[in-house]
């Protein structure tokens, strides 16, 4: 059976796997330091997060409670709107709990601002952000990031949880999409 190798795709590495995994190591224990005699529950928006999320958790060495939900962006516009729909909700009841948002990239920030929003009115004890990856138009809307991987150009990427149209997610490293590759279309779209 012929398949094609996707990760010939990519026109430029940015993070390899291990450059990734000990960044996340160092962070960890940023966040076993500053969470140190709290029960934190780890709060992942679908699907992106996901891969950063399983490494994340793993890496800590304390019990980590995972919960997700699903958003989607109102309008057609291929830029986020910031106005927000939740398409599938968290389990969890927030109230007195240490949340940990945690995303693989935050682009213009507008979907997490709104998501912060929203959480803060179930009454968490305490709500903060860590990102794997944020570009420098994530200042459009100002959410406070507590723990950032890499600050990254800003390009199209693709990888380690990040998809173009459902694609390229399972890549291992963080890289650039070869624009050959949406040449017809908006990666953001
Ligand atoms: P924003 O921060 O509300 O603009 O939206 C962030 C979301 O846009 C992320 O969770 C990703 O799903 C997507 N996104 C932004 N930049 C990229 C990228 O370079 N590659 C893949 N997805 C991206
Ligand atoms: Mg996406």
């Amino acid at each position: 059976m012929e398949f094609s190798d996707i990760s010939t795709d990519i026109s430029e590495v940015l993070f390899t796997e291990e450059q990734l995994q000990a960044r996340l190591a160092e962070m960890a224990r940023e966040i076993e330091r500053d969470y140190a005699g709290k029960e934190v529950l780890i709060v992942g928006v679908l699907k992106g997060a996901v891969i950063v999320i399983s490494d994340l958790i793993r890496e800590l060495k304390f019990h980590a409670h995972i919960d997700f939900m699903a958003v989607s962006s109102y309008g057609a516009s291929t830029q986020s709107s910031g106005v927000v729909r939740i398409v599938k909700d968290l389990d969890a009841d927030l109230r007195g709990k240490h949340v940990l948002i945690v995303e693989d990239i935050i682009d213009s920030g507008l979907t997490l601002a709104w998501i912060v929003r929203n959480l803060e009115l179930r009454h968490p004890e305490s709500i903060e952000v860590c990102a794997m990856l944020r570009k420098p138009d994530a200042i459009v809307e100002d959410v406070r990031v507590k723990y950032v991987g890499f600050d990254i150009p800003n390009k199209f990427v693709v990888g380690y949880g990040l998809d173009y149209a459902e694609q390229y997610r399972n890549i291992r490293g963080v890289g650039v999409l070869d624009p050959a590759v949406y040449s017809d279309g908006d990666p953001h779209a």
